[in-house]
């Protein structure tokens, strides 16, 4: 797949998440100030790297990708509340985030935190309910589990608590690579076995993929920090700079730049690796993982 073609699949991918996401929060029979909070943050943009991955596995496994967008974008949804409880002065406290003013500027830091809540318990409520004929009960439930344990205490909750734990200390690498598999890695790993689950994949290619998806999502934090040094504020839509204010553990801050680009090469091989190994179609997989590493914001 060329540069050109996978921008142009990026590009489309992500105009369908976009359209797609406001529907949801629309059809809520809610109080107007929490769906306009829920709406500012989810339209505010972003690259919809998670969404994109499940449909680009499914799409790997000759799957209809429309299968995947209820789960996508359940998906996109806890992001975002992460994102929008990432930013709040109790924890980040950053003020820009998807180039507009975070979301506890506009709407206070009482709504910020509820519109998180929403976006985090609806998006559980919205797989439940999903009308797609293709997904059956059990893979509902087994979305429903893999999905709150990704993004709860054993997941991205957890690496959240171990990285506000690790401001101002010097945590070892293994720690920090803890650190980022699960405040970021867990999510993003399961938005492709979610794709694997939902193509019917079988437990050995579900169990590879799972490997591949690991590497990735380490590789994409690591670039994250990366990022928070050399990246413009314009092109990334956030704060540069807010790990060293933060005095955060990163792979730069441990490693220096030139050591966190090495690190990050390391994993991107590893991460192909495993994707080789995995019976599918995977040109679509393994150009977003070059994507992610070589991406400007
Ligand atoms: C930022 O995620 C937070 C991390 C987990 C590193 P993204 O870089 O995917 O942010 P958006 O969704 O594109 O705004
Ligand atoms: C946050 O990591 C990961 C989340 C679970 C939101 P960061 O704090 O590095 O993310 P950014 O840089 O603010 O997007
Ligand atoms: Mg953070
Ligand atoms: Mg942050
Ligand atoms: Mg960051």
């Amino acid at each position: 797949m060329t540069i050109i073609q996978l921008k142009d699949y990026l590009q489309e991918e992500k105009k369908k998440i976009d359209n797609a996401l406001p529907h949801y929060i629309e059809r809520l029979n809610a109080p107007k100030t929490i769906k306009d909070a829920m709406l500012y943050s989810l339209r505010a943009g972003g690259k919809r790297v998670r969404p994109i991955l499940l449909l680009a596995t499914l799409h790997g496994f000759n799957q209809d990708e429309e299968i995947g967008m209820d789960v996508a974008c359940a998906i996109e949804m806890i992001h975002t509340y992460s994102l929008i409880h990432d930013d709040l002065p109790a924890m980040d406290d950053d003020d820009l985030r998807r180039g507009l003013p975070t979301n506890h500027k506009v709407f206070g830091e009482a709504m910020a935190i509820l519109a998180g809540d929403a976006l985090l318990t609806y998006s559980f409520q919205l797989i439940a309910n999903s009308k797609n004929p293709y997904i059956t009960p059990e893979m509902k439930v087994a979305i429903i589990e893999g999905l709150a344990k990704a993004a709860g205490p054993e997941g991205m909750v957890g690496g959240q608590v171990a990285d506000i734990e690790g401001e101002g200390q010097s945590l070892t690498l293994e720690q920090l690579e803890n650190v980022h598999h699960h405040k970021t890695g867990d999510l993003l790993s399961f938005s492709v076995k979610a794709g694997a689950i939902l193509a019917k994949a079988e437990p050995d290619e579900i169990e590879a993929l799972e490997s591949f998806a690991k590497e990735l999502g380490l590789v994409f934090q690591i670039k994250d920090d990366i990022l928070d040094i050399v990246g413009d504020e314009k092109t990334i839509g956030k704060p540069v700079g807010s790990d060293t204010s933060n005095d955060k553990s990163t792979y730069p801050s441990l490693l220096t730049l030139e050591g966190a680009k090495a690190k990050l090469s390391e994993h991107t091989k590893a991460a192909k690796e495993y994707l080789y190994k995995v019976n599918m179609e995977n040109s679509l997989l393994e150009a977003i993982t070059d994507y992610i590493v070589e991406r400007d914001h």
